[in-house]
């Protein structure tokens, strides 16, 4: 590994493993973030993330694209029971949740970015399909936690679903959402989860290479899922599961239960 490639480009590229360097750029109001297969050590301040998602929907409303649902979305609506409830988390701009919800479930979405979440909203008005969004920050466990919780249904089949969210978090937001998820599944449902691996690292990506990314193990999701009392029903890393404008990413969908034992 080149220990002086950049990746991360917001608010400027951070040198790899330089955390001392990080730490005086950003100040004292840090917190964690570990990329971690990289093992780059990074703290950066929760404000920022939002902020850089928030920038990110303001410059990128609307390839056509992203207005219809995930290939993986459509992989997901095919396991899921009829008149569920699902809990789309990262759902940026709600394709895939207004998606679920065009099919008769009933879908909460939660983002971090407030501009997401309004455009989803103005969206889903506009298509008459009644998904829900809720702006919510997977870094604070115990108010994501009580949102999540009082969203959902009761006597309603409930899933958890992330697309793409993985690897645009850290360590930290990962098992806030596996916690979450324990939680939230107990009692049934399925948590859906796509994410970018670590042999994903050196394609060529249609959002261009300063697109912060936090390739991941699928070994370590797996690993976490059962630290969390969870266990893995299905595991799949290849190509060919998500193109987008060209580029052909190395993803891994991966579907865990934390129904019976573990
Ligand atoms: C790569 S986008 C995926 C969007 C959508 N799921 C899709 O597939 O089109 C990642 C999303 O995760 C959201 N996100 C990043 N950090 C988050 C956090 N800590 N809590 C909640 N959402 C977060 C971002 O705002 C962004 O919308």
């Amino acid at each position: 590994m080149d220990p002086e490639s950049h990746i991360w480009a917001w608010p400027q590229p951070i040198p790899l493993q330089l955390d001392a360097l990080a730490s005086r750029r950003f100040g004292p109001h840090l917190r964690h973030l570990r990329v971690s297969e990289l093992l780059v050590d990074l703290e950066v301040p929760v404000e920022s993330i939002r902020s850089y998602w928030d920038a990110f929907y303001r410059a990128n409303r609307g390839p056509q694209s992203l207005l219809h649902e995930s290939p993986f979305a459509a992989w997901t609506a095919e396991r899921l029971e009829e008149g569920s409830q699902v809990l789309d988390f990262g759902c940026g701009t709600g394709r895939d949740s207004m998606y679920f919800a065009s099919l008769g479930h009933l879908v909460t979405g939660f983002d971090c970015s407030a501009e997401a979440i309004e455009i989803a909203r103005r969206e889903a008005t506009t298509r008459g399909h009644p998904a829900h969004f809720e702006v919510l920050d997977l870094a604070d466990l115990e108010i994501a936690r009580t949102k999540v919780e009082l969203s959902v249904a009761e006597d309603v089949p409930t899933s958890c679903y992330a697309r793409f969210l993985l690897h645009a978090t850290g360590n930290v937001e990962r098992n806030n959402l596996l916690e979450i998820s324990a939680s939230v599944l107990g009692q049934g449902g399925l948590l859906f989860l796509e994410f970018r691996t670590v042999d994903d690292a050196r394609t060529m990506h249609a959002y261009g290479e300063k697109h912060f990314r936090n390739y991941l193990r699928p070994d370590l999701v797996r690993e976490e899922i059962v630290e969390h009392g969870g266990k893995v029903l299905s595991c799949e890393e290849n190509r060919g599961l998500a193109p987008f404008e060209g580029e052909d990413p190395v993803i891994c969908r991966l579907v865990a239960t934390w129904r019976g034992p573990a």
